[in-house]
């Protein structure tokens, strides 16, 4: 089977397209966090913005298409895409023009309308079911608003989603966009003769989650650090008491399984030494560093003494893989760790060796550290980032134009 780079280089890409005087359906990954109608985190307009630039400039009509939320089908106000058009006014500096809906007759009249240079954004997709069933009508109404089709939502191109599987083979020619591709290829420097010493940096809540990524990632690693409540688990399942602490209790097999892969490839395992701990988040005002935890406490964050000897073993990295903060990062008194890791794994960029942060929490960790341009790259996907970790080949890129067609 292919990895995720070499299909990749076998589709087309927006380069190839001639899009000028044509309309282009653009899927982008637009699932954007809104707090009182307001995007928070601006990150993911950023990141298409070479790609809708690129379409504009040779002449095209862009129609761009997302979902937001998980609203299953239904139409409530909170998910529509109207902070979404907002957002991408004022990055775009461009007028932006919102649609009722995704698919139906007033959508199709609009969108005939459209002039070379023009912008509109479609209705949260997933206000249809037919979006998440892939169903086989709502992809042909959606392909019927363009001529040719650009993907570049590399955080949802791991779903076999009507916007991403069933309108590619529907429009003249589906090409892959520049975030698409510039994720792809740089994630793929994790898993494609990666420069040593490759240290991999895992935290956040669940093993669960990650096992399958971790596992593919073993064979190529030379240190696991774990932290977050992910270590909880695998500090339980070693036989330490975690008092109060999250723990992902039908995990803690998983974490077995994780230690053993680790161990059968020669992987240096470094777990937490010591502990941030509080009665409970609204008590972190009191947080104090432990080195065995207190029955009453819950771990919310890796002590300085993990922080140091994490950074030494993150020291010699040529290339750093981050996924996953190592506490509440939202919260300062438990922010110490993940803020300590981060400084030390963009240290690594600094001096000429790769860093790569992936994860939608990590990425808004190192943005909140004011760390994100001291990356290499900071992934823009979450589930997307994994899969492509674990070895899948995402089925968004599969259903792309091939070159030679
Ligand atoms: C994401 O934010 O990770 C992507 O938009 C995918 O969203 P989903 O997990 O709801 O499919």
């Amino acid at each position: 089977m292919p990895s995720s780079a070499e299909a990749l280089a076998g589709k087309l890409r927006i380069d190839d397209l001639e899009p000028q005087g044509r309309r282009v359906l653009l899927r982008a990954d637009l699932n954007l966090p809104v707090q009182d109608g307001v995007v928070t985190d601006m990150t993911r307009v950023t990141a298409m913005l070479p790609t809708l630039r690129t379409l504009l400039a040779a002449g095209a009509a862009v129609v761009v298409m997302s979902h937001r939320g998980r609203p299953n089908g239904e139409t409530p106000e909170e998910f529509s895409m109207a902070p979404v058009a907002e957002a991408m006014r004022l990055v775009l500096g461009h007028e932006v023009i919102l649609l009722e809906d995704c698919i139906g007759d007033k959508v199709e009249t609009a969108v005939q309308a459209l002039v070379p240079g023009d912008v509109a954004l479609l209705e949260n997709l997933r206000c249809h079911p037919g979006e998440t069933a892939n169903d086989a009508e709502f992809a042909c109404r959606l392909a019927s608003l363009a001529d040719l089709y650009v993907d570049d939502a590399f955080g949802a191109v791991h779903r076999a989603h009507a916007s991403i599987i069933g309108v590619p083979p529907l429009v003249e020619v589906a090409a892959v966009g520049h975030l698409l591709e510039l994720e792809v290829q740089m994630l793929s420097r994790c898993l494609d003769e990666p420069a040593k010493p490759f240290v991999l940096v895992a935290g956040g809540a669940k093993v669960s989650d990650k096992l399958d990524a971790l596992a593919n990632l073993m064979p190529l690693v030379d240190r696991l650090i774990i932290g977050g409540a992910m270590a909880n688990t695998v500090l339980t399942y070693q036989g330490i008491d975690m008092g109060n602490s999250r723990i992902e209790e039908d995990a803690i097999e998983l974490a077995a399984v994780l230690l053993e892969c680790a161990e059968l490839n020669g992987v240096e395992i470094l777990l937490p030494y010591d502990f941030v701990v509080a009665a409970d988040l609204g008590d972190a005002a009191s947080a104090r560093v432990v080195r065995q935890v207190p029955a009453t406490t819950m771990v919310f964050d890796i002590g300085p003494e993990s922080i140091e000897r994490f950074a030494s073993a993150i020291a010699d990295a040529q290339t750093v893989l981050w996924n996953g903060p190592m506490g509440v990062f939202e919260i300062d008194e438990l922010a110490g760790g993940t803020q300590g890791i981060g400084s030390a794994i963009a240290d690594v960029a600094g001096r000429g060796g790769i860093s790569i942060v992936g994860g939608g929490d990590t990425a808004a960790a190192v943005s909140a550290a004011g760390l994100s341009s001291s990356m290499t790259h900071v992934s823009t996907g979450g589930g997307a980032t994994l899969d492509l970790l674990s070895g899948s080949v995402l089925p968004g890129i599969v259903a792309l134009t091939d070159r030679c067609a």
